[in-house]
This record gives C-alpha cells, sequence and structure tokens, in this order.
C-alpha cells in the first residue's frame, strides 16, 4: 500500500492559460451554465474580489467554517433560481436529480480516487459518522477507540452507540506537540485489543491540526480485526486523497471547509462489501422502493426527504475555480495553501521561540501553538479581545479538552506540562490568505503578553 506521497513544498506554478489581464470564464460556463467570473490582476486567488471574507477581519479561521468564493456562490444562487423555476423537474430524483447527483458524484471521485459507486452525499461528516456508527450492531462488551485529538461531537456518537448497546469507548491518549507520527500509531495501539469492533480517528485533528498517519492505522485496524472510521472532515481539499488505494472501510468528510463549496455538503466513502449495512440518518422512501439500475446504498442517501441539492451540485464550481489557478490544478492549490503554512510556522514559532509542534510530514494548511502563557481558564477572553481589538478571527482552545468539544483529553503532556491545561491557538493558511495575516497575529499576541520576549 503507497502512504499519501508529501507533495513538494515551494514548487506554486501557475496555470499558464491564466495571464494577469486575461479572462477565463469558460471552465464556469461549461459546466453550469449560470456563473460567470473574471479574472484580474496578479494576484489571483488572493484578490478579495473572488472572496467574501469582510477585508477588515483578519481570517485566519478557514478550519471552523470555510468562507465560500463568489464564484461559487453566484453558482449557487443560479442553481436555486432554476430549482425554484420549476420545482419538480429539478427535485424528482428520476426526473433530473439523480443525474445531476451521478455528474458531481463522478467528478468527486476522480478528486478522492474512488468508485462513484462507492461514495454517498451527506449533509456533513458529523452526518457521516452518524450514518455509519448508529447503523452498525454492536453487542455488550464490545469497544470502539477514539482518541483524545477527536472531534467532541463525532466521539459523542461513539459514546451513544456504546451507550446503547453496552459497549465500551476506549480513549487513545496521544502526545501533543509530538515528533514523529510513529507516536500515534503506538498510543491507538496500546489501548486496542480484540474486542475493538471499531477504530474511530480524524485524518486531520480538530484541535491539534494533525495529519494522521491513517495507511498505518487502517494496517493496525485490520490486524485486530477491526474496522475503522475515518473523520476527513478537513481533508478533502487540504490533502491527496486515494480511498481506493488507502482502502478504510468508512471515510467521510466535508465539501464545505477545506474545498470551498457552499454550507451544507459532505462524502460518506464505504467499502462495498459493507454497503447493504450502512443507511443514512434519515430513512426515506428508498428503504422499501428500489430505484432502477441504483444500489440501495446510493439510492438511500440520495433521497433523505425534501432537502436543497443546491451545495452539492456547485462543488464542480468549487473544484474549478480552486484549481484554475494552478498548472496541477486542485494539487497544485493544496500544495501552495501548505507552503503557506509552513511559512507561517516558521515565523510564528520563531517570534514565539517555539519548535514546531509537529514534524512537516504531519502537517497539512492547519497549525495549531501552544500559548503557554495564557492559562486556560483565560482562553476564552482571549479568543475575544484577538477578535474585538485587532479584528483578528482565530480559534483558542482551551486545551485538548475544551468546552467547545473540540478534543477529549486527560494527561498528555508536552515539556511544559499538561498539554490539556495549555492553551491551543490553531491558525488556518487558505488561497485568500497573506504571510502578512500572520505578522499581524504575531504583533497582537505580543500585544497581548502572549510572546515572551
Ligand atoms: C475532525 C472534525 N470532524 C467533524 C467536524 C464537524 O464538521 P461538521 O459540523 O461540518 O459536521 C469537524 C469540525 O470542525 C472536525 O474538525
Amino acid at each position: 500500500m503507497v502512504p499519501p506521497t508529501p507533495y513538494p513544498v515551494n514548487d506554486c506554478r501557475p496555470n499558464p492559460s491564466i495571464t494577469s489581464t486575461g479572462k477565463n470564464s469558460s471552465h464556469f460556463v461549461q459546466y453550469i451554465g449560470i456563473a460567470t467570473f473574471e479574472w484580474r490582476g496578479d494576484c489571483l486567488m488572493k484578490s478579495m474580489q473572488h472572496w467574501q471574507i469582510n477585508p477588515e477581519i483578519t481570517f485566519l479561521n478557514h478550519g471552523c467554517f470555510g468562507s465560500v468564493p463568489r464564484v461559487v456562490a453566484k453558482t449557487q444562487e443560479g442553481l436555486r433560481e432554476l430549482l425554484e423555476s420549476d420545482p419538480i423537474r429539478f427535485l424528482a430524483p428520476e426526473r433530473e436529480l439523480e443525474p445531476k447527483l451521478d455528474g458531481v458524484r463522478k467528478r468527486l471521485a476522480d478528486f478522492v480516487g474512488a468508485r462513484p459507486s462507492d461514495l454517498a452525499f451527506v449533509r456533513n461528516a458529523t452526518d457521516g459518522v452518524n450514518a455509519v456508527l448508529r447503523s452498525m450492531r454492536l453487542h455488550q462488551g464490545d469497544e470502539i477507540v477514539i482518541t483524545n485529538h477527536g472531534y467532541n461531537a463525532c466521539n459523542n456518537v461513539a459514546r451513544f452507540v456504546a451507550e446503547r448497546s453496552q459497549a465500551t469507548v476506549r480513549v487513545a491518549e496521544v502526545p501533543y506537540p509530538l515528533r514523529d507520527s510513529r507516536q500515534v500509531v503506538e498510543s491507538i495501539n496500546s489501548v486496542m485489543g480484540d474486542r475493538t469492533k471499531l477504530l474511530l480517528i480524524d485524518h486531520v485533528t480538530s484541535p491539534t491540526a494533525l495529519v494522521f498517519p491513517i495507511v498505518e492505522l487502517i494496517a493496525l485496524a485490520r490486524e485486530f480485526g477491526a474496522r475503522i472510521m475515518v473523520d476527513g472532515a478537513h481533508a478533502l481539499g487540504m490533502l491527496p486523497l486515494q480511498l481506493d488505494e488507502w482502502g478504510p472501510d468508512y471515510y467521510t468528510a466535508n465539501h464545505h471547509k477545506w474545498l470551498c463549496s457552499p454550507k451544507v455538503s459532505g462524502l460518506l466513502y464505504v467499502r462495498p462489501e459493507l454497503q447493504e449495512d450502512v443507511f443514512p440518518t434519515v430513512i426515506s422512501h428508498p428503504y422499501n422502493r428500489a430505484r432502477p439500475g441504483r444500489s440501495s446504498f446510493t439510492a438511500s442517501f440520495d433521497w433523505v426527504g425534501t432537502y436543497d441539492p443546491t451545495p452539492i451540485l456547485s462543488i464542480p464550481s468549487a473544484l474549478d475555480f480552486l484549481g484554475l489557478p494552478h498548472q496541477d490544478g486542485l494539487i497544485g492549490h493544496m500544495r501552495a495553501n501548505r507552503s503557506a503554512l509552513l511559512a507561517a510556522r516558521d515565523l510564528i514559532c520563531g517570534a514565539m521561540g517555539l519548535d514546531s509542534p509537529a514534524p512537516d510530514a504531519m502537517l497539512g494548511s492547519m497549525l495549531s501553538i501552544p500559548l503557554h502563557s495564557v492559562p486556560v481558564d483565560q482562553a476564552t477572553t482571549f479568543h475575544a479581545r484577538l477578535r474585538s481589538e485587532f479584528k483578528i478571527e482565530v480559534p483558542v482552545f482551551a486545551g485538548l479538552g475544551d468546552s467547545q468539544g473540540h478534543g477529549d483529553s486527560q494527561k498528555v503532556c508536552d515539556s511544559h506540562g499538561p498539554i490539556n491545561a495549555a492553551t491551543l491557538m490553531r491558525i488556518s493558511m487558505q488561497a485568500y490568505n497573506e504571510i502578512s495575516d500572520i505578522e499581524k497575529l504575531i504583533d497582537a499576541l505580543s500585544r497581548l503578553g502572549a510572546i515572551n520576549h
């Protein structure tokens, strides 16, 4: 099995077909037939002409809720108009909805390295985790393994499912900061056992922004005869994915984070052998009515009662937009974000006199930095001051197990003491961010006394 390719840094070649004065709207006109846009200026992606973020805010929190590019928002508006002009034609699965969803599914399948038939649409990653875990039949004494870096909402799904079947949840304590991805595998290995039925892990962890070594973790789950569900809420659009090659049992992701498509939409990959036993969180008509030529898996996730499919149908415009400025398309976009993150990391860790909290191989386009001089009980106030006094939007967590529920920690330590007693600040670098955003943040941290010179 081939591990994820770490794409080279500092190799962001522009797309030669775009000139600084040229017009290139053909991708969007061709696909959607609705939204067009014009590239202007040299700094293509960073131009606020393309993004809706208030330019008065230094926005370093793409990880929580990503912003939608203007052209993608316009695409969605156009789709909504089409929907309202002829709702039955647009929404009836057998008329236009299924073929339209299939078109998007095919595009996404190419992007994530999977077969279209193994992909379903969900509302978001929380929905994807719920669909899988609540479809499982667990028994008394079975175990689900989660980690202290897991997203609280999804760890709660594990707890809920376990409580109902008298199963147990075991929490692997992964250290942070760390030096090597083997530390992740070792910590998880130490709590896996004969009774482990499911390993639930984040691909990119929420409070600590670590890229977990999922190829190794998939192999580990197999060794124990357990299934593995990967929560890739942040991974889609941040990292190259090769789902078929890696072979997780289940993988869910968001389109509305790093893929910049409209809220709300996500995907769920399920290995073909397991699809018959995975149901959406909403049971609707397809449960007892087969759709000709479609698997029950595809049909049941395609119709979960009346819903707005325009966020899903806008995905191709987001894929087009993000990839357009780069010679190698979306890979180039992801690589550019990661390069920006590594430059931001060097700057901020340098200013704070900190070592990188994680090796480069475990970083994508987010980084979580321990703020040792901000006591956990002041994390909320600190966050509010960054916003109100400096107009900087950046998440600040009160340790791994903070009240926002971004983690699940008891006793993770670094050289400064228990990290669950340390305040964490997570920065995100998206195409609209500049290194000057990080300079503003460093200045604010310094003024607020979070940097000890
Ligand atoms: C790892 C992880 N999983 C799941 C989610 C939840 O995403 P959503 O609310 O879109 O389901 C998040 C949100 O930040 C996350 O970080």
